[in-house]
């Protein structure tokens, strides 16, 4: 065998055990072990593969799209099916003292005629759900936040969620006439550090930002581009949905996963939040554009408190009702937009 096809036969071997797992290999391997599946990481929860390489059966073998895969086989089938019926189980199942009661996830569930029963409510972590984020194609990964489990979704949209989509008169406002300029294909505006001003107390690590009163940015993807270039990040309004909560990373699309297990699954509310850049997302293989946001709840959530959401399709109307505000830092710049606001104001007269 000439030495290029031992080269490609390692790369392809390379491939195989680092980005995409042993997926499709017959055979049973975590299910022929004593112990089946591990918990967390667990570096001996091996079987044999492919003659040298060993596979894992532990949770910590699948790390997402990117972080790398070398579960066995039979993982998902054996240790995923498993934590899932486990978690499903319990409604239906015999219990000994009737009127005993216990929690399941945000469920209430109840001892009666020696048999649980649940009262249905719908939970802001959904298991089911997360499994198919996880296991499924999508252009974002979710997780399961403790803070959010034993939550139920209507909580979640009552207490996470603040904002009122605007009323006609405030959606009517005049939109600020945009001029047109080059975009680069990223922007980030923490990379254009605006220094504020000290504040009164004094604090080292803080900074006061003052800002002219809010007015309208227009609905175009590129005037809201614009905008973040020239004047800095925005406010957006738009609609959450019931699988938003359990976001961890990517770029976010609503799926339908809830709908599909019926109307009482699914919720949605309004929500504000800073829209700061923009980027092109090429891990999927296929371009997806978005809208790189920050959310208000806390850094434990998402990518450290940042989201991204896919960006020109006014999805989940993130487009729809953006707010911007002249920010004013420097003396310099304080007068370069005095002028414009005393403009801007005479519009309105
Ligand atoms: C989610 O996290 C909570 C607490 O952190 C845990 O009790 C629960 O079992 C987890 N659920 C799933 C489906 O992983």
């Amino acid at each position: 065998m000439p030495p290029n096809s031992v080269l490609f036969l390692l790369v392809i071997c390379a491939t195989i055990v680092d980005s995409r797992g042993f997926f499709g290999i017959p055979g049973d391997y975590c299910s022929t072990r004593t112990h089946t599946c591990c918990e967390n990481r667990d570096d001996d929860c091996t079987v044999p593969i492919l003659g040298d390489h060993l596979c894992y059966c532990d949770m910590f073998c699948d790390r997402g799209p990117d972080g790398g895969n070398d579960c066995c086989p039979d993982f998902e089938a054996t240790c995923r099916g498993k934590d899932i019926q486990n978690d499903q189980r319990m409604d239906g199942e015999s219990c000994s003292m009737d009127g005993d009661t216990k929690e399941k996830n945000c469920e209430k569930c109840t001892c009666q005629n020696g048999l649980w029963k649940c009262d249905g409510t719908a939970c802001l972590i959904q298991p089911d759900i997360l499994e198919k984020l996880h296991t499924g194609r999508f252009s974002w990964t979710a997780r399961n936040y403790s803070a959010f489990w034993g939550r139920s979704l209507s909580d979640g949209i009552k207490y996470r969620l603040g904002t009122l989509f605007p009323e006609r008169s405030v959606q009517n406002m005049n939109e600020i006439l945009i001029k047109p300029r080059e975009l680069p294909e990223h922007f980030d505006s923490r990379d254009n550090d605006r220094r504020g001003l000290r504040c009164p107390s004094g604090s080292q690590d803080s900074t006061a930002f003052k800002m002219t009163p809010p007015y309208k940015v227009s609905s175009r993807e590129e005037d809201i581009q614009t905008e973040l270039m020239t004047n800095g990040p925005v406010q957006a309004t738009f609609v959450v949905h019931e699988d938003f909560f359990m976001y961890a990373g990517g770029v976010y699309q609503h799926s339908d996963l809830a709908a599909q297990k019926g109307a009482s699954s699914v919720a949605e509310g309004y929500h504000s939040v800073r829209v700061l850049g923009w980027g092109v997302d090429h891990s999927t293989g296929r371009p997806i554009k978005y809208w790189l946001c920050a959310n208000s709840w806390g850094t434990q959530w998402g990518e450290d408190g940042y989201f991204k959401i896919l960006r020109g399709d006014n999805h989940c109307e993130i487009e729809s009702f953006v707010v911007g505000a002249w920010g004013k830092g420097s003396k310099r710049r304080r007068r370069f937009k005095m002028r414009k606001l005393r403009r801007f104001r005479k519009m309105f007269k």
